[in-house]
């Protein structure tokens, strides 16, 4: 649905130039819900602007369906702009127009008549929750009702993709947990494929099915969320599947693992003590379920009175389905 080609920002400055964007490749496929987390100064917004094209990228392309974004006229792009929604941080609405009335702002820039205005943005109030508010204005609302009411505009004029930048940053956690529920059922209910950029790794967990992690302008890790969940060895595993904090280990073999499904059930010290000449210790674990499927993440201390086989304690585990990542080996065999 969405494949972003060799996509690169500069910003051209009078003393050095500014590379936002480093030459990102993407591919979102149709109705999946894809995050793009990154911390402040990342490149997140620029990455926004280019890819509604608000902001002309210097190179590549941003294709849509199967339209390339960055090939169509500036006349013509406002025709393409309309199958992407955009949900914001701050519901941005206008003030002095009811609720109703800003859900069917994005109708009047297509001239429909004030009657099927009005009975679209009924038939969306009452999809985001918000039925009998119509007539209200943003002022007399919550916080999170005034992003239902900026959802239910961005999905005025039936767009084939909703791209949120940043759509729960200002929202108290059980709010945040009502939008991002909303967010996966308008999606699933309206065949959406839905970009999310955010710097909070809860929205990340809670909402997408896949996720990008953006830094210094590029994406250095990129796969379904269960996929990069299971690989111990990636940061975003790591913040997927934070370990309690622990005191220091100190064993003669420290490692990190993490297993997925069936491989949870594991009673992972007898399984690698049945084979391999070692005690082992849980110092820290946690197991959590991301989408439908559960995850194991450990930290064990390993000791033994021999030199230690680590290639065999990693066949052990890559049998029961275990990555591993070795923190510190002291008493490892060479
Ligand atoms: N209009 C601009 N002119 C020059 N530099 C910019 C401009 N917009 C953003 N930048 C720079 O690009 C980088 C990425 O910024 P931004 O996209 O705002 O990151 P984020 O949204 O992740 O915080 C930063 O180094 C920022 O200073
Ligand atoms: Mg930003």
């Amino acid at each position: 649905m969405i494949s972003v080609r060799e996509l690169t920002k500069v910003y051209r400055q009078p003393t050095r130039d500014v590379v936002a964007i480093d030459d990102i490749n993407l591919d979102i496929d149709d109705g999946e819900i894809h995050g793009i987390i990154g911390r402040s100064g990342a490149g997140k917004s620029t990455l926004v602007r280019c890819l509604t094209l608000l902001d002309r990228p210097t190179k590549g392309q941003v294709i849509v369906g199967s339209q390339d974004l960055t090939a169509v006229s500036d006349t013509k792009l406002r025709n393409a702009r309309r199958r992407i929604g955009m949900v914001f941080q701050h519901a941005n609405l206008l003030s002095s127009r009811t609720v109703a009335e800003n859900v069917a702002m994005p109708l009047e820039i297509v001239n429909a008549k004030k009657a099927e205005r009005r009975a679209r943005a009924l038939e969306l109030l009452e999809l985001v929750g918000l039925q009998g508010l119509e007539d209200t204005y943003p002022a007399q609302l919550s916080g999170g009702q005034r992003q239902r009411v900026g959802i239910a505009r961005a999905l005025a004029a039936d767009p084939d993709v909703l791209l949120c930048d940043e759509p729960t940053s200002a929202l108290d956690p059980n709010t945040t947990d009502d939008i991002l529920t909303l967010i996966r059922s308008v999606a699933d209910r309206l065949h959406l494929t839905v970009v999310v950029i955010t710097h909070e790794m809860l929205v990340v967990k809670n909402l997408c099915d896949s996720v990008s992690l953006l830094e210094a302008g590029k994406i250095v890790e990129s796969g379904k969320l269960s996929e990069v969940a299971a690989d111990v060895n990636s940061q975003l595993s790591r913040s997927l599947l934070p370990l309690p904090t622990h005191q220091p280990v100190t064993a003669d073999l420290v490692i990190e693992v993490v297993g997925k499904a069936d491989a949870v059930n594991t009673p992972i010290g007898s399984t690698i003590a049945a084979e391999n000449p070692v005690t082992v210790d849980i110092a820290a674990a946690n197991i959590e379920t991301l989408g439908t499927t559960r995850f194991a993440h450990y930290l064990l201390g390993i000791n033994s009175d021999q030199p230690i086989n680590l290639t065999g304690i990693e066949a052990t585990l890559a049998r029961h389905g275990f990555s591993v990542r070795v923190r510190a080996a002291r008493g490892v065999q060479a």
